[in-house]
C-alpha cells in the first residue's frame, strides 16, 4: 500500500502545518466556539464547541480521518514566527460523492485573517492533494462567501458556479482542479510517493 506524507509539505517560510495535538485545544475551542466561524463550515444548526472535551473530541476526528483515508486530514496551520495555531487547512472526502472526491477546505480564527495565511495553506494541501495521486479536488462553499472565493481564486482553482449541492443542502459555490491543470499551474506533482 503505498504511504503518504503524513503532513502537506509547505514552500512558505511564514506557516507550517502540522498534525494538531491534545495542547491545542484552547485555541480549538476558541476557534469553533465562533459562531462567526462556524456558521461557514456546515449546514445549519450549527454545533458551536463549549468545552475542552468538545475541543479534544474534535481533535480525535481530525486522526480518525487520517486513518481512515491517509492522504486526507485536518491540519494546524502554525505561524512560523510566532507558534500560533492561525487555524486550519485539510483533504476530506465529499460527503456521498459517488465519484468519491475530496475537497480542500480552510478557516482561520479572527485574529489571523489578512495575512495570507489561508491561501498559502490550501496551496500546500492542494499540491499535496495530487502529489497523493488524486486526480481532481474540489472546493465547496457558501455562495456569499467571498474570503473564502478570494483563497480559492488565489491558488488557481476554476470556478463551476452555484450548483444545486447534493452533498450537503441547497446550493454551492463549487470550484475544481483537476491533475492536468494543477499540472499546468505548478509542474508535474510526480508520481504518488
Ligand atoms: C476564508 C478565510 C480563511 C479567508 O481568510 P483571509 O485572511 O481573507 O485569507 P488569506 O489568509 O489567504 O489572506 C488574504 C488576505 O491577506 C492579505 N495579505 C496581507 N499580507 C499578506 C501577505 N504577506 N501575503 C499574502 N496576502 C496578504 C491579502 O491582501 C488578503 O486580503 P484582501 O482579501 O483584503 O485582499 C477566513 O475569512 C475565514 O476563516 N472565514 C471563516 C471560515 C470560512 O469561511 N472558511 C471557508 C469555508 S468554505
Amino acid at each position: 500500500m503505498a504511504r503518504f506524507p503524513d503532513v502537506p509539505a509547505t514552500t512558505s517560510d511564514r506557516v507550517r502545518l502540522r498534525r494538531f495535538t491534545e495542547a491545542d485545544a484552547p485555541r480549538v475551542l476558541d476557534l469553533h466556539g465562533r459562531i462567526e466561524v462556524v456558521r461557514w463550515l456546515d449546514d445549519p444548526p450549527f454545533d458551536l464547541q463549549v468545552s475542552r472535551a468538545d475541543a479534544v473530541r474534535w481533535i480525535d476526528r481530525a486522526h480518525t480521518l487520517q486513518i481512515t483515508d491517509p492522504r486526507c486530514g485536518v491540519w494546524a496551520v502554525e505561524v512560523v514566527a510566532t507558534g500560533v495555531v492561525a487555524g486550519t487547512a485539510l483533504l476530506a472526502p465529499v460527503p456521498n460523492d459517488p465519484r468519491e472526491r475530496r475537497q480542500i477546505g480552510w478557516h482561520l480564527h479572527p485574529d489571523s485573517v489578512g495575512h495570507g495565511y489561508a491561501t498559502e495553506a490550501a496551496a500546500a494541501v492542494r499540491d499535496h492533494a495530487f502529489a497523493c495521486g488524486l486526480d481532481e479536488v474540489l472546493v465547496l462553499m457558501y455562495a456569499d462567501n467571498a474570503p473564502s472565493a478570494a483563497v480559492a481564486r488565489r491558488i488557481g482553482m476554476t470556478e463551476l458556479g452555484v450548483l444545486p449541492d447534493p452533498y450537503y443542502s441547497g446550493e454551492s459555490l463549487f470550484f475544481t482542479m483537476t491533475r492536468d491543470e494543477h499540472e499546468a499551474l505548478v509542474g508535474a506533482a510526480g508520481p504518488p510517493p
